[in-house]
Parts: C-alpha cells; structure tokens; sequence
C-alpha cells in the first residue's frame, strides 16, 4: 500500500484536545461554559447512537450538553417551541437538531428557526449563504474536518484540481464552497455525471461522498493524488456480520493514491470532533471574544 494513511481518529484526539484547552481557558478567564444542545426527534437507532456519543464528548470537553429526546409523534409547533427556547436562552451556545427528522415536520422550516449564530451544523440558509460568498459563517462540520485534514497534509491546497463526488447540502455542497474558498478549481460530480471515471482521474483531491459502498476503483484515482472518504456504509461480510466501508474501495485506490483516508478511523472521528469546536467558536462569538486558531475555516 504506497499510499500514506491519514489518521482522522489521531487527528481528531488533537482538535478535541485544543478545544478542551480552550473551554478551560474560557472557564478561568471569563466564567464562561459553552453549552450544546442536541434535539433528537423518534428513535432511530443510528442517530440515538450518534447523540449519544455528542453528548458523551461534549462533557469530556468540559462543556455543557442538553439533551432534548422527543417523541416520534411530536408537533412542528411543539418543536419550534423548543428551538425557540433554546435560541434565547443564553447558556446555550450551539444548538443541533438530528437528522433526518420525522417525515411529518419540514426539516428546512425546522432548520431554518434556528438562531444562525448558534447554529452548530451550519445548515440555516444564512450560514450556507455566508459561506457561499466568502463571509464568516458556522460551518458543517464534516467537510470542516475533511479541510482541516487537507490543510494539514499539503499545507497550501491552492491551484489544486479537486473533484467532489457527491451534492448534498451536508457534505458535497459546502465541502466544494470551501474547497474553492482555499482556491482549488473545483468539480463537483455525482452518481449521473457523464465520464465520472474520468472526471475523478483529473482530482489531486478526491472527495466521496455518494453514500454508495465501494463506489469507486483504484483505476479512477490519479496516481499520487489525495483521496477523502466521507462514506460510511455497513455492508455484509463473512459469516453473516457487517463491517463499514467507504464510498472508495480502499484496497485498490491505497494502491495508487499518495495519501487516503481509512474507513473507519478517516473522516468520521472528525464530524463531533469540529462539532464541538463550532460550538467553541459560537460561544466565543457571542461573548465578543477571540475565536481559537485552527478551529474554524
Ligand atoms: N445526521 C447525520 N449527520 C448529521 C449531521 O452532521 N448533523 C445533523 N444535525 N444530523 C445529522
């Protein structure tokens, strides 16, 4: 495997790491706690495992964490009640609604209620618009820890030809804006672009995120290049039990890339990690203080 492996699990203890250090320092300074609230709606297994790992993280950060675990069955008006209640009240700092919602409340109306300055995933139309123009913005927290991984491997990403597979407002989207913010010339493909093989052989950064195990081969890799796995996909494996792979078969493209994130242990560790240095940042913001360096975009 020539490819070097670039160990999110190693990199996300270090971002966790500063951002401890930083909550202490807000604590001493200026009496300060940052708080975040997560808002899980039903019980879907996955995202109850998902917050229940924020919440466990946050407080060994030395930050404040709200739980908030409503029924399936809540109302939008019910939800939007809390959101509001969370958006005034002043020790919370980052607010996260869990998705995917119950297909009976409007995700984008939900989403869209949250106070933009406490919002922790970056989703509301005003950061997205923020980070589409270049302006200072809360960020998603995925692609934030995919560039804070690119940054930290090539120093400078500048004049770089990077593609992105995959186009949803979580992932593909704002991985590109920032991506083009570091000035790459950016593509972003997906699962019906013409020549994706070709398209992703012209990538020095090659980002998946189609949600599709395995997608891509060694033979769509340039030799030498940087490939970023955001793929998370549980699949069958020997003797009926499941094992998670990637949107990249990593055997073949660790043959050819020069540097490759593994699943697991790539980009996944990085997600709460960068979710807990947003709400860092957040907290920093709305005190008038100086945010940490090397958390944000
Ligand atoms: N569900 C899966 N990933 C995410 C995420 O990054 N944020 C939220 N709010 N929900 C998710």
């Amino acid at each position: 495997m020539p490819a070097t492996l670039i160990d999110g699990k190693a990199f996300a203890a270090r971002v966790r790491a500063k951002v401890a250090d930083h909550v202490t320092r807000l604590r001493e300074e200026h009496g300060l706690v940052p708080g975040l609230a997560v808002v899980l709606v039903g019980e879907d297994p996955a995202s109850q495992v998902y917050v229940r790992s924020k919440g466990k993280q946050t407080a060994e950060a030395g930050m404040a964490s709200f739980e908030h675990k409503l029924d399936v069955k809540t109302s939008e008006s019910d939800l939007l009640a809390l959101i509001a209640k969370l958006n005034a009240d002043p020790e919370v700092h980052g607010i996260l609604v869990q998705l995917p919602l119950p297909a009976h409340l409007d995700s984008d109306l939900v989403i869209n209620s949250i106070d933009p300055a406490k919002d922790v995933d970056g989703f509301h139309i005003s950061n997205v618009g923020l980070l589409g123009t270049g302006q200072k913005s809360m960020v998603p927290c995925t692609p934030l820890g995919c560039l804070m991984m690119l940054r930290d491997h090539h120093g400078s990403l500048s004049g770089m030809n990077a593609v992105v597979v995959g186009r949803s407002n979580i992932v593909g989207k704002p991985m590109a804006q920032l991506l083009l913010g570091d000035s790459c010339t950016v593509t972003i493909a997906h699962s019906r672009t013409r020549n994706l093989a070709e398209v992703c052989r012209g990538a020095d950064i090659l980002v998946a995120a189609v949600g599709r195990p395995e997608m891509i081969p060694g033979d769509w890799v340039k030799p030498g290049a940087t490939v970023i796995d955001v793929g998370i996909n549980r699949v069958e494996g020997a003797e009926g039990k499941t094992r998670l792979v990637g949107d990249v078969d990593f055997a073949s493209c660790a043959e050819v890339a020069g540097a490759i994130t593994p699943v697991p242990g790539g980009v996944g560790p990085m997600t709460i990690a960068c979710l807990l240095a947003n709400t860092v940042t957040a907290c920093c913001r709305a005190n008038g203080l100086t945010e940490p360096e090397g958390l944000t975009a």
